[in-house]
């Protein structure tokens, strides 16, 4: 390689990290922490949740779209984690707000495949730095301890798709159960054949035995915290298996946004199955000390150029990083 060449390379290297590095992780943890209360040795989001064990075996058409050897139709075990949104790890189970899938495929030749899927079809902002804005707004103020009601909504008029989250879990009703919901990878993501084409698509779990809701006055008489419990009853009952379902992007979709649904009548591909064997007894297990970074990908699968992904790994390493070093707990 010539030495011009090696130049442009460090400069194109340079300038990729510092569009991922516009946002300081630290920063974003922090503001997390600011706004959702600091909790030692949890998780700063999806603090409340569960770990465990599942089975996911591919089907032909994930096959065809992927090269990937999740989808080689062999049993691949995976480490799974269930939760409810945000920092609070005793965030009533009982309430309209977010429940999460992460997954972390242990796959052949020790490759590995993780994700953190959420139940709703879209994410609370589009860039990290308007995530960041919208944390800033929503920090309480320090002597009234609660958010300024002007900031918060001068900043939601300035950014509209901030509300788009919240707004869709307000229209559903309370998770009768963890594996009851639909969950969303959110991103695109490309699905690249043995022939070296590229089909872009955003995931979803669906749950086989279809979704349950509560209504106000059972989700009422269920109490705070009942989702672990029922999970565990209905996995020894043999019960919770989910269908993994591409949405085909087609030509002039946005691949870009975490806050735009790909079109309804895009077409829907399953890609194998994924059932849960056993939840852990207790607080412990394979789960706890891991993080399900959405960038670690297996061969066949690559990561879409929506900035809200880009932006995860950073500060999920950092969230790692604190709860492990207090006494990692959930
Ligand atoms: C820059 C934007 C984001 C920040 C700063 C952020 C931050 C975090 C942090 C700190 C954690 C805990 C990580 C750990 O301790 O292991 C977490 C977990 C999680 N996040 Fe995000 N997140 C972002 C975007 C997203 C998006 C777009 C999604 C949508 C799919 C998402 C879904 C999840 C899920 C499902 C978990 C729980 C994973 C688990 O059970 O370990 N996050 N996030």
């Amino acid at each position: 390689m010539n030495s011009h060449a090696f130049g442009l390379m460090l400069a194109t290297a340079a300038l990729s990290t510092s569009a991922l590095a516009q946002v300081d992780p630290n920063k974003l943890v922090d503001a997390q922490e600011a706004v959702g209360g600091k909790f030692e040795g949890y998780r700063r989001s999806g603090a409340k949740g569960v770990c465990a064990m599942a089975e996911f075996v591919g089907s032909a058409e994930g096959r065809a779209l992927s090269t990937a050897s999740a989808f080689n139709g062999k049993p691949v075990p995976v480490i799974a984690r269930f939760s409810v949104g945000g920092g609070n790890p005793k965030a009533p189970d009982n309430a309209r707000s977010q429940r999460n899938l992460a997954l972390q495929f242990n796959l052949p030749k020790g490759e590995v495949w993780q994700m953190g899927n959420i139940s709703a079809p879209v994410f609370g902002a589009a860039t990290p730095e308007q995530f960041l804005g919208r944390l800033e707004s929503l920090t309480p103020d320090p002597e009234t301890k609660k958010p300024n009601p002007e900031k918060v909504k001068a900043f939601a008029d300035a950014n509209p798709e901030v509300l788009l989250q919240g707004k869709y879990l307000a229209s559903q009703p309370v998770p009768a159960s963890y594996g009851a919901v639909n969950y969303w990878g959110v991103h695109a993501f490309g699905f690249v054949d043995a022939k070296g084409k590229k089909q872009f698509g955003k995931w979803i779990f669906e749950p086989v035995g279809g979704t349950q809701g509560l209504s106000d006055d059972e989700a009422k008489a269920k109490g705070p915290d009942f989702l672990i419990d029922e999970l565990r009853q209905r996995v020894a009952a043999g019960n919770v298996a989910f269908d993994f379902k591409l949405q085909l992007a087609e030509a002039g979709d946005r691949l870009d946004s975490a806050v735009t649904p790909l079109p309804e009548e895009r077409k829907k591909v399953t890609l194998g199955r994924l059932t849960i064997k056993s939840v852990a007894p207790d607080a412990t297990g394979a789960c706890l000390a891991i993080t399900y970074n959405p960038l670690t990908l297996p061969k066949g699968v690559e990561a879409g150029p929506d900035p809200m992904l880009a932006a995860r790994a950073a500060p999920y390493a950092v969230s790692l990083s604190r709860r492990l070093t207090e006494g990692a707990k959930q």
